[in-house]
């Protein structure tokens, strides 16, 4: 590890060493990635869980009996105390008033903008205004508000930096729909560029009369995020990103005054106090109880304050430090590969500096005539050499439509083609734009990277330099 410490430059390496620490816990409790030879660098995908997150749950599973939440017997009572207890803790982690905010538990980040989605009391010209840059689990949001009239706007990003252009957001933000239902969402971070969208935006929002969806899933593995700072009316979690484990579970964090104007489409076992068949009447509960469809994810739910928990312990700002750290060597070894002729062997999409942006980056590599090589031959190689990486446009189109130089009209053109009607496969996208990349390459680093990782990857890059 000195060795690869002595990479740095000085002030890098003497940071580097503060945040020691990390190694240690990879060490302890993250050995299989070293033992099996693993240069993980697929954190945005998910995060990583330490043995102990395991250990402690199956302690608890072992030894004890746990029933079905929300009854008075003791086993269903023990695990009640468990969920409630969780459900405390994530506001705790994110500093929420629980007086202000609920946790609502959901499948993952998808089912908690689907909820919003589907419940938000969009009518006829109310606005849907949302970045180009987004997960699809919140373009997908723009069906909902359409289906009931409402206006659906997207912000650009522009390059290189694909940060949002905050002259259009300010325009946008300017002209809500007066006394009607206006949602604004974007993301804390992109899951493409890697870029951290500034969280001012949400109270820019809130002065003109917008309610706020702020997607956190791509930022809080390495950041923290203080609720008890910027106040959005609603926040998407998947907590497998966070630490890894468990799967499955996931958080909607939302204002209970905001609850209150919500339109559930249905009501099902656990979201009402009474529904009746002869009256024909069901009675919504109040709160997170109204949001959470049938029987919670309960045994998993308590791997989930064991997470936040390993977090707590290790601390944000060692956490946020390191992946700091290795973005900037990182970004820098990317930059200083060139073909033998002085031609560009990387193109990084997003900010080259690490000055609010993340441990995401995302780039495509050109051969020495300034042709894109294929991502999905790039991770082909790289699975050979055993580094989890990730191509494609990760579910993020806007970013990759901007970052790709992809235009509207292309698209329409291409979804227009006799028998695309309704089905347009991945290779038919790729044949449409043919000569431009339909994709690209990402590597992001999180809580136990090391240099080391970084290192291998930029071997690996070198080793495509012609
Ligand atoms: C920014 C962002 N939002 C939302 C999601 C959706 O998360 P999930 O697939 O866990 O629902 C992801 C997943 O990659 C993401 O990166």
């Amino acid at each position: 590890m000195g060795k690869e410490i002595a990479k740095l430059p000085s002030p890098l390496a003497e940071k580097y060493r503060a945040t020691a620490k990390l190694d240690a816990l990879r060490a302890a409790e993250y050995a299989r990635l070293d033992a099996g030879g693993h240069v993980y660098l697929d954190y945005t995908g998910g995060g990583l869980y330490a043995e102990a997150q395991l250990r402690a749950h199956l302690e608890l599973l072992r030894t004890h009996v746990f029933g079905n939440p929300h009854s008075s017997n003791p086993t269903s009572q023990a695990m009640t105390d468990l969920v409630e207890g969780a459900r405390a803790y994530i506001l705790k982690f994110f500093n929420a008033d629980p007086n202000e905010y609920c946790a609502i538990f959901t499948q993952n980040a998808s089912g908690a903008l689907k909820l919003v989605g589907e419940a938000y009391p969009f009518e006829p010209n109310d606005r849907y205004l949302l970045t180009f840059d987004n997960h699809n689990s919140v373009n997908g949001v723009r069906e909902f508000a359409r289906a009931r009239g409402a206006h659906v706007t997207y912000v650009p990003v522009l390059l290189p930096d694909m940060r949002l252009d905050q002259s259009a957001l300010r325009e946008e933000l300017e002209r809500p729909r007066v006394k009607g239902n206006n949602l604004f969402a974007f993301p804390a971070q992109s899951n493409f560029s890697g870029v951290q969208h500034p969280l001012e935006f949400v109270e820019w929002a809130h002065a003109r009369g917008w309610d706020v969806l702020l997607d956190a899933a791509a930022f809080t593995p390495t950041n923290r995020l203080d609720l008890g700072q910027v106040k959005p009316e609603f926040v998407t979690q998947s907590f497998y990103k966070v630490f890894g484990y468990p799967t499955g579970v996931g958080a909607l964090i939302a204002k209970r005054e905001t609850l209150k104007k919500l339109h559930r489409p249905w009501f099902a076992g656990g979201t009402i106090t009474v529904a009746s068949v002869q009256g024909d009447k069901y009675y919504l509960s109040e709160g997170e109880a109204a949001f959470e469809d049938g029987t919670l994810n309960y045994l998993n739910i308590p791997a989930v304050e064991i997470g936040l928990r390993h977090i707590d312990a290790i601390g944000y700002a060692a956490i946020h430090e390191r992946v700091t750290l290795l973005t900037q060597f990182l970004l820098d070894g990317l930059n200083a590969l060139h073909h033998s002729n002085g031609a560009t062997l990387v193109r990084v999409y997003g900010p080259l500096d690490t000055q609010q942006r993340g441990g995401t980056v995302t780039m495509n590599f050109y051969d020495a005539h300034g042709r894109a090589m294929d991502h999905r031959e790039i991770e082909r190689r790289a699975n050979a050499q055993n580094i989890s990486l990730r191509t494609g446009c990760f579910c993020n189109p806007g970013g990759g439509e901007i970052a790709l130089g992809i235009t509207g009209t292309e698209l329409s053109q291409c979804f227009r083609q006799p028998g695309h009607e309704a089905r347009f496969t991945i290779d038919d996208f790729r044949m449409c734009v043919d000569g431009k990349s339909s994709g690209a390459v990402r590597v992001s680093v999180g809580l136990v990277s090391n240099l080391a990782d970084v290192e291998t990857f930029l071997e690996f890059a070198a080793s495509l330099v012609a």
